[in-house]
């Protein structure tokens, strides 16, 4: 386990362009995999999630063609119901998406798969998952009744069902989704908030009978999936980082491009606007997703609340808008963020604990945090917690630090953003 050591102040300026985008490129294996013929796609995410992704279709028997540090990616897909049955469990390391994703299609398959996943994986939580394709029909057997991998599933005959699902989540949805390619007669789903809509997307280009009336979804068996081709949107989720910090340090300035603009994704830029930042955005392409330019100009900011309906929107943005939070004028509060309990490590504390340890004045909530702004950090020992997003976050936290701030355990950024930490010194000024 490596630690880093960032120990310098300082502004964001140039250009960056993200890495690929993380919930679309996990999506590409799985559509590329299950479409009737070949589907070529650039700017993939070759981080470990993904490549994880990748090479579970690849053990279901899929060919892939992956040039290594191109970010192209070639998958001969095997049609919706021909993948094999691997020769050994099906081992996923930190990735949530892909083990939930993952059920749904092979809850439609007709052999036995074990599913596996690393410390943190094997102690999220699956039954929000697992539960619902048992109703369709699936056989899911895991530690508590299914809810914690290492998870067996078998698939089978699925029977589409009317699921009002509880959790804003883009996981069970996409989940059902796929299963519902498989079942007999049609599955609705309905969620409290939309949360965000990657696989509706591509269920739409590839030419799935998907439909959707307000917040409820419906998909019914499909035959075949068209093959797509496209280029990767870059990733919000890792942009962020750059554009938070940007935003809140006077003297940044910074353009983000070809990043990926859903705006069930970009919920963080309306809250830093409300802050005060000056941001603005462009769109350039639309397939398969917006996608454009942001750019930041930095200035100090102002607190302010996030609840929980614009939760969903912002999901993964919270560690980093806590990091924000914590170095703006006043008071901010975060409420109705539950979710980050159970994200790769629990976000409210590993957070908390962090930013506190610099010098932050934070307090935990049940689903969220108040935090009274700061105008520096101080220097400290911080963890990662085996989580790629804290450990960023205490990057960003050292650019308005008076001193040296080691992060323990940061090899995990690797999950996301393998290039952070050369992004970050290129992208820091004095
Ligand atoms: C994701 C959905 C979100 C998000 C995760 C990626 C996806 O999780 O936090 O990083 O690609 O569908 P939930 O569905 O659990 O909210």
């Amino acid at each position: 386990m490596s630690s880093a050591v960032v120990n310098r102040r300082g502004k964001i300026q140039g250009h960056f362009t993200p890495p690929g985008d993380k919930s679309i490129s996990h999506r590409a294996v799985m559509f590329g995999a299950l479409a009737e013929g070949r589907s070529t796609f650039m700017h993939f995410l070759e981080a470990e999630d993904c490549l994880h992704t990748l090479m579970a279709f690849q053990a279901l028997g899929v060919h892939a063609e992956h040039e290594a540090g191109t970010g192209k990616l070639t998958l001969q897909g095997r049609g919706l119901k021909s993948l094999t049955a691997p020769a050994k469990e099906l081992y996923l390391g930190n990735s949530g998406t892909s083990m939930r994703l993952l059920m749904g299609i092979l809850a439609g398959q007709r052999f036995e798969c074990t599913l596996t996943g690393d410390p943190s994986l094997s102690v999220r939580p699956m039954k929000r998952v697992t539960q619902p394709l048992k109703l369709m029909g699936a056989q899911i057997k895991g530690r508590d009744n299914g809810n914690y991998a290492p998870l067996l599933i078998r698939g089978g005959r699925l029977q589409g069902i009317d699921f009002d699902n509880t959790l804003a989540s883009a996981q069970v949805k996409s989940a059902l989704l796929f299963a519902g390619l498989y079942a007999e007669g049609a599955t609705r789903i309905q969620e409290p908030r939309t949360s965000r809509d990657h696989t509706e997307k591509l269920l739409k280009a590839a030419g799935a009978r998907f439909t959707q009336m307000g917040n409820v979804m419906t998909i019914e068996p499909t035959e075949t999936l068209r093959p797509l081709s496209f280029t990767i949107p870059g990733d919000f989720s890792a942009a962020a980082f750059f554009i938070a910090a940007a935003a809140m340090i006077p003297g940044s300035v910074l353009t983000v491009n070809n990043v990926g603009l859903n705006p069930l994704r970009t919920g963080m830029l309306e809250v830093l606007k409300r802050m005060g930042a000056a941001i603005e955005t462009k769109t350039g392409t639309d397939f398969p997703e917006p996608c454009g330019t942001v750019s930041v100009e930095g200035r100090r900011l102002q607190g302010t609340r996030i609840t929980a309906p614009e939760i969903p929107g912002l999901i993964d943005e919270l560690p980093v808008l806590m990091t924000v939070m914590a170095l703006s004028e006043g008071e901010s509060l975060i409420s109705g963020a539950e979710e980050l309990r159970v994200k790769e490590t629990d976000r409210i504390l590993s957070m908390v604990t962090n930013l506190n340890a610099l010098g932050g004045r934070l307090k935990e909530l049940p689903d969220g945090c108040l935090i009274q702004g700061v105008e520096n950090m101080q220097g400290g020992i911080v963890q990662s917690f085996g989580d790629h997003r804290t450990a960023m976050c205490m990057a960003i936290a050292s650019l308005v630090s008076d001193g040296e701030i080691r992060i323990e355990d940061v090899d995990c950024v690797a999950t996301s953003f393998p290039t952070f930490f050369e992004a970050f010194e290129r992208l820091r000024v004095d």
